[in-house]
Parts: structure tokens; sequence; C-alpha cells
């Protein structure tokens, strides 16, 4: 017997997984009681699990240069247009520093892959922000490197790595890429960071250009079987300066759905609600931190750098999106029934650095 969407939404909430076919039909089908539902119990799960905390994360831009070419970012080398910058150790620390005051206990060191940034720029600014500031997590997002890098920056005092896989089919991995990146690469590279110990964070696109349901199926299960400790879902923004610029937006309804879908399957992961979702509508941030997203990540970069990151047009990068701006977020949050949280706030997944894929 065929079953309904709403039993099939029952039986994923009660059994907490759920097969290929359901999961597609779900994500095709689901309409905005499906999506009530399912939020809800995912907010439910997300309470039992992290109470009404949210973490927050002080997230530094340091350059705005990037090797690759990924056809949607606006960061792409062949994007003449783009402003690039870097910051010295001396402005990323001072951005450290302005953000613990602020009471951030995660600095987020994010940035396009710029071999200027080799392990001997990276180990004595890694090693003397763990120095200064021993109760902070960091989290580098720095892309592919060599595993040997990787467990250098993990020993001189890093915690945590984020790696979207972006799409975990290749046929559409290469619709997004050029032909020198793999997605075997990356998921070699998720691998890597995992058994060094690392803290993982993966994710993808929401509404990527070529994107199918099925698609957003296989890397939702990828990521089940992944089992990262951290997980980064955003709808894809089409970018003025790129090939994909005429393309839509990913939907923020579809986006947040994902997010309590994610809940549900892995109740104990950290779910940012992400900047990009923020762009599209601030409500639907909101939406996303009552239907199981536990995280939100300032912008801390100095004023002048966060206008030239520009991965998607119009990105949000002040207001409630800086970290300067703490206590207006605060504010915005509290009828939500969320307070921020300043804690390290590592993942409660276990064996995250286990079952690499
Ligand atoms: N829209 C939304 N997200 C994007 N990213 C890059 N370009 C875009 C875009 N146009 C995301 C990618 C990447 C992360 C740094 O930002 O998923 O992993």
């Amino acid at each position: 017997m065929i079953s309904t969407l709403d039993s099939l939404a029952d039986k994923f909430i009660s059994e907490s997984a759920i097969d290929r076919v359901a999961l597609i039909r779900l994500l095709s089908e689901a309409d905005s009681i499906i999506l009530q539902k399912l939020a809800k119990a995912a907010g439910e799960i997300k309470l039992r699990e992290y109470g009404s905390g949210i973490f927050v994360r002080g997230l530094i831009e340091f350059t705005s240069y990037c090797k690759n070419d990924c056809i949607y970012c606006g960061l792409r080398r062949s994007n003449t247009k783009a402003e690039r910058y870097r910051l010295s150790s001396e402005e990323i620390l001072k951005c450290c520093e302005l953000a613990h005051e602020k009471g951030f206990k995660t600095f987020v060191l994010q940035g396009g892959e710029d071999g200027f940034y080799s392990d001997s720029f990276l180990i004595p600014l890694i090693s003397a922000l763990k120095e200064k500031y021993p109760d902070t997590a960091i989290t580098l997002s720095l892309g592919e490197r060599p595993k040997d890098s990787y467990k250098r920056l993990f020993d001189a005092g890093a915690d945590r790595y984020l790696l979207r896989h972006e799409t975990i089919d290749s046929s559409h991995y290469a619709k997004l890429h050029p032909s020198e990146m793999t997605l075997a690469s990356r998921v070699k590279a998720l691998q890597n960071l995992k058994e060094i110990g690392y803290q993982v964070g993966t994710g993808f696109m929401v509404g990527s250009p070529y994107q199918t349901f099925e698609n957003l199926a296989d890397d939702i299960l990828f990521i089940k079987d992944f089992k990262p400790a951290m997980i980064g879902i955003g709808p894809f923004i089409p970018h003025k300066d790129t090939p994909f610029k005429d393309f839509p937006s990913g939907s923020p309804e579809l986006t947040v759905l994902i997010i309590a879908i994610l809940r549900i399957l892995l109740p104990k992961v950290l779910l940012p609600a992400t900047t990009a979702l923020n762009t599209l509508a601030s409500s639907w941030r909101d939406k996303a931190l009552i239907s199981g997203a536990n995280v939100l990540m300032p912008n801390i970069s100095p004023f002048e750098a966060r206008k030239k990151y520009s991965i998607y047009n119009d990105k949000v990068a002040t207001g409630e999106e800086g970290g300067e701006n703490l206590e207006l977020l605060a504010k915005h949050l509290k009828p939500f029934g969320c307070v921020i949280d300043t804690g390290r706030g590592d993942s409660l997944m276990e064996n995250y650095n286990q079952g690499a894929p």
C-alpha cells in the first residue's frame, strides 16, 4: 500500500530513519503542513539535546584570493572583477581579540584556497591564538590541503574543520566545478580530516544549478553515514560575475525542510542557520533556529574586508550578522525562545572522528 505523505512523515519522526525512495518523496512533495510537522519535531529534538542555547562562532574571512574556479562562487579565480585582499597575522589576531572580548569562544578562520597561507604562516598563528585564548576552539575552513598539512595545523591546536562536499553525485560535482577538481579528492580530504581527529563539518548548497531531488536525498544519506560533527546547509544564491548569474536562488523553504530532516536523522549534530539563508530573508533564518538549527556564525572580519568577500550577491555581513552586535541578535532571538550561548559549543556527536566514508 502506498502510504500518505503524512504517515510517511510520522514514521520518519518516530524511527529517526528513512529510505531513499521515501526521502525523495518527502523532499519533492512536502507542503507547508508537512514542513511544519517536521520543523516542530526537529525543534523539539534540538531542545532535548542542546537546550535553548544557540552557539555563536566568530567568522573571519581572511583571504578573498582563491586558486580554484568553482563555477558558482564569486571568488573564483576567473572573476577578474572580484576585489582581492589578504589579512596579516596581526590583523587576524586583532579580530580575535575583539571577538574574545565580546565573548566568542570559537574563531572560524575561513578563506579561499590561497597558497600565500602556507603551513609556516598558519602554525605560529594557530599556536599564538591557542596560547592567548586556551578556552577557545579554532575552526579552519581553507579548502583542500594535503593530509600532512591538515595534521600539522591540528597539532598546532586547530580543533575543527569545515569542508562542504557540495554534492555527492560525481556528474553533478563536475557541473559545478572545473575539471581539475574531483569529488573523489574532496571525499578523501574529508576522510583525512576525520582520521586526524578534527571535528569535521560538511554540507552542500540547496538549489545549486542542475541539482535534482535525488541528488539532495543522496547528499542527506551521505551525511548520515559520514556522521560529521557539523553540517552547513544554505541556499545557492547567484553571483553576478559568474557563469551561473542567471540561475535562480535555492528555496529557503526547502533549505529549512532539509535542516529539519537532518536534525531528525542526526539529533546530536551541530547545525548552523547559515548567512546565505539570512541573506534571502532573516525570517527564514529564524525559522531554521526553531526547526533544529543551533549555531550562528556572525562575521568578525574587519569592515573593509566584509564587502569584498563576495561569494554571492548581496551577502549580509553587518547588523545581526556582525559579531559586534551580539546584543542586537540576542534581543531579536528572545521571542523565539532562543538564547545566545557563548560557550565553545563542541558537538555532542559520538564517534565524529570515526566511520569515515
Ligand atoms: N551561493 C551559496 N553558497 C555559496 N558558496 C559558494 N558560492 C556560493 C553561492 N553562490 C558556499 C559553498 C562553499 C562555501 C564556502 O560557500 O558551498 O563551500
